[in-house]
């Protein structure tokens, strides 16, 4: 379950496999987090799913094993071989490879991956954070990679329209989270219209709602094929939060130090010592929200 429908309270479900999901958002809006939540749900019901990870925003995920750490590239042999294994996710960690070296590592990967789909349609997810970088504008699928076989996908990104139009066009699902979400879903349209994929099949643009103001915790989700506006949607809460909605942080004392710091929004992961067991993110260039577990 994705969450509930802020107008008729009724719940909304997520195709479990099979569909082709947009997450999208402005910087620091919980894009990476709603992500986790929804895959938590996918992992409990014994979906199979790799994340392709450029920012180590998942290395606590508890369902899945993490390739690949700020000083070693993972390989695409040994994520292939975890996947192998029915009951097993794989993390993707990119922190490793140079940026410039991403999307040709990625390239390495995604057609093994769809090898493995083809042959046991497994795994059911390939989630691609920062899909603007690992899926550019200017990226062209190769002879091995058919856009149209791709499926189960969830991209998620703060620039819809920096994707592949070819990439674009398979997503019906999209969901926003933060502030102007109508924008996010413009950008996404825009992006379609401006790409010269004719035919088509699904509806570019959604039927005009009245701007939306999102809550904490809320997402405006609009489906392509479904013909209707968009809607908002209160978010099912990740699983350390379920129960306790209220609370956001916790914090652990050891972590916490005088001073301000100040660095580029997007967040940055710790490393060493206390890498496992918290992270730190920041939001509009302050330290926003520090997490332990
Ligand atoms: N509903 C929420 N309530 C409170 N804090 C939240 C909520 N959702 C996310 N956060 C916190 O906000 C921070 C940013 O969330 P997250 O990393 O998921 O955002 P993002 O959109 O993926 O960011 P980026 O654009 O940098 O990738 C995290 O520390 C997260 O714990
Ligand atoms: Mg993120």
């Amino acid at each position: 379950m994705l969450g509930t429908r802020t107008d008729d309270e009724q719940p909304v479900h997520l195709k479990p496999y099979g569909a082709n999901v947009l997450l999208t958002g402005s910087s620091g809006s919980g894009k990476s987090t709603i992500a986790t939540a929804i895959l938590e749900r996918l992992d409990e019901q014994q979906y199979q799913f790799c994340i392709i990870d450029p920012e180590g925003d998942y290395e606590s995920f508890e369902g899945a094993l993490v390739l690949g750490d700020p000083s070693r590239s993972p390989s695409v042999d040994a994520v292939m071989d975890l996947l192998e294994k029915p009951d097993q996710n794989a993390i993707v960690n990119l922190l490793g490879v140079g940026m410039a070296d991403r999307p040709a590592f990625f390239e390495g990967l995604l057609p093994r991956l769809q090898e493995l789909r083809a042959r046991s349609g497994r795994p059911h997810w390939i989630v691609i954070d920062e899909a603007h970088h690992l899926l550019p504008t200017s990226w062209r699928p190769s002879s091995t990679t058919l856009p149209q076989e791709l499926s189960g996908l969830m991209l998620i990104t703060v620039h819809p329209d920096h994707v592949a139009p070819a990439v674009l066009s398979l997503i019906d699902t999209i969901v926003t989270v933060g502030e102007a979400p109508e924008q996010a879903i413009e950008a996404f349209s825009a992006a379609l219209e401006r790409s010269r994929d004719a035919g088509e099949p699904l509806e570019a643009r959604p039927l005009a709602s009245a701007p939306t103001r999102l809550e904490n915790g809320e997402a405006l989700i609009w489906s392509r094929s479904s013909g209707e506006s968009p809607f908002r949607l209160r978010l099912a809460p990740p699983r350390g939060e379920r129960g306790d909605p209220g609370r956001l942080d916790r914090v652990d004392p050891d972590l916490v130090w005088p001073g301000h710091i100040r660095v580029p929004d997007g967040g940055i992961g710790l490393g060493g010592g206390h890498a496992s067991t918290a992270r730190l993110k920041f939001r509009d260039g302050i330290l926003a929200v520090l997490v332990a577990q």
